[in-house]
């Protein structure tokens, strides 16, 4: 056996004894079982110096891509100064990345707590939520992925995540996400939010459809509920705007961030809030705390990443290169009518929808043998989604576009399917 081959069973083996033996065979069945070890702007190596590139950008955390030097430099910085904080003085760092978040935030988002992860943020804004309003319940939409502590579970809308562990987070109700009648009917005087992503990631790139948002925002004002925007991967860039609300204009009362916040160098999470919310804070400043969140490390990934995004312009890059490149995947779905149905999606944040659930394996399973990282939405297998980098050039989209098509071509000869004529396409 060659010395990368052992080097994968051994760590392969270490998966199967000491860390979940089914997550190792997964991961092997999409064609990646092996082990990543170098990263560098758009592109992963592993172990025997093999490049990919990554389109599917750590599903939204690496919009400034791997390692991007900035953010490294400003990690480092703050590593030999202070990486976690004493917690019992100011802290120069998150104070400043909390004023940072509030100038580029929609409306008067003007506060902000920091945590360490997506799950975290949601769990502290149905917290604070509740705390606001006084009242208890919640509406979420039908595919929505929030995170999968007890809470975040509980507004998440995948059946098979949920049950298991029922009874969950009591007074939670679900509706068709779009629905405003839907939501008219089960907004009440109980319902502390209503806690929506303005465009589901992993129930399958689904966006709001227009004026769907500014309907949630008046039922929510009209009934005294409060807004809250998910935007742990649709925000700081990736659809296009710094915000995914900012394309409807709609500005909630909370919005929960986490993914891109570190630059892809560190985990941080935050919760911004109104200062009408953030009474809830008044005379019990620890009600919500968090020992590593707000770390001085995070922070200053933090900062160095909001820099970045700005000065480059990474937003408006994201509209412009994802207009493009939805434009080609969906002469992709022209030429191939019998596997892929649509092609949607907003910005960098994009989803090819196939006519079968069985085609999506096979597909990313054959872009990652063209060595083009690719994966599908958690919560909707039939749906391939592409969220590369921000800094992505047009010659590694163009790449993954011929990965792709080989890759349905490929996948087509696999299910022995006929061949699709240029008239029948
Ligand atoms: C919209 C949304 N909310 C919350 C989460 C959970 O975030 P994390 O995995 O950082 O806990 C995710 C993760 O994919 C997400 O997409």
């Amino acid at each position: 056996m060659s010395t990368g081959k052992q080097a994968v069973h051994e760590i392969a083996r270490l998966y199967r004894d000491h860390v979940n033996p089914d997550l190792a065979r997964v991961i092997r069945i999409t064609g990646l079982g092996t082990l990543e070890d170098q990263a560098e702007g758009v592109r992963v190596w592993d172990h025997e110096g093999v490049e990919y590139l990554d389109m599917a950008g750590g599903y939204g955390m690496f919009s400034l891509g791997h390692r991007h030097p900035e953010v490294v430099q400003a990690v480092a910085d703050q590593l030999h100064r202070m990486p976690m904080s004493a917690k019992v003085f100011l802290s120069p760092v998150m104070a400043r990345l909390a004023a940072a978040l509030a100038e580029i935030a929609p409306g008067d988002l003007q506060y902000a707590f920091f945590c360490n992860s997506g799950t975290e943020a949601v769990e502290g804004a149905l917290k604070l939520a509740r705390l606001a309003t006084g009242r208890t319940n919640f509406v979420a939409a039908h595919g929505a992925f929030h995170g999968k502590s007890t809470g975040g579970l509980a507004v998440s809308g995948r059946p098979g995540y949920r049950e298991p562990f029922q009874p969950l987070m009591p007074g939670v109700e679900h509706v068709p996400f779009g629905d405003l009648e839907a939501l008219e009917q089960v907004v009440g005087p109980e319902t502390a939010g209503v806690i929506l992503e303005p465009i589901q990631g992993e129930g399958g790139i689904h966006l709001a459809p227009d004026g769907y948002l500014q309907g949630v925002r008046e039922i929510c004002t009209r009934k005294g509920a409060l807004m809250v925007a998910d935007e742990v991967q649709t925000g700081l860039g990736r659809t296009g705007r710094m915000f995914a609300v900012q394309h409807w204009e709609v500005e909630p009362d909370l919005l929960v961030l986490a993914k891109a916040l570190g630059g892809g160098v560190m985990p941080i999470g935050a919760i911004l809030g109104t200062p009408e919310v953030w009474k809830a804070f008044r005379g019990r400043p620890l009600i919500h705390t968090s020992t590593f969140g707000g770390s001085p490390l995070a922070c200053a990934a933090g900062l160095a990443t909001l820099q970045v995004l700005s000065r480059d312009r990474l937003p408006e890059r994201a509209a412009a290169e994802g207009a493009w490149f939805l434009g080609r995947l969906r002469e992709v779905v022209a030429r191939n009518p019998d596997i892929c149905a649509e092609a949607r999606g907003l910005g960098l944040m994009l989803g090819l929808e196939l006519t079968e659930e069985r085609f999506g394996g096979s597909i990313i399973s054959e872009m990652a043998h063209r060595r083009v990282i690719a994966v599908y939405t958690l919560n909707q297998p039939r749906v391939i989604r592409f969220e590369p980098p921000l800094t992505v050039s047009r010659q590694d989209l163009e790449l993954a576009l011929e990965a792709l098509e080989a890759s349905i071509l490929r996948t087509r000869e696999v299910f022995s399917l006929s061949t699709i004529s240029p008239q029948e396409a």
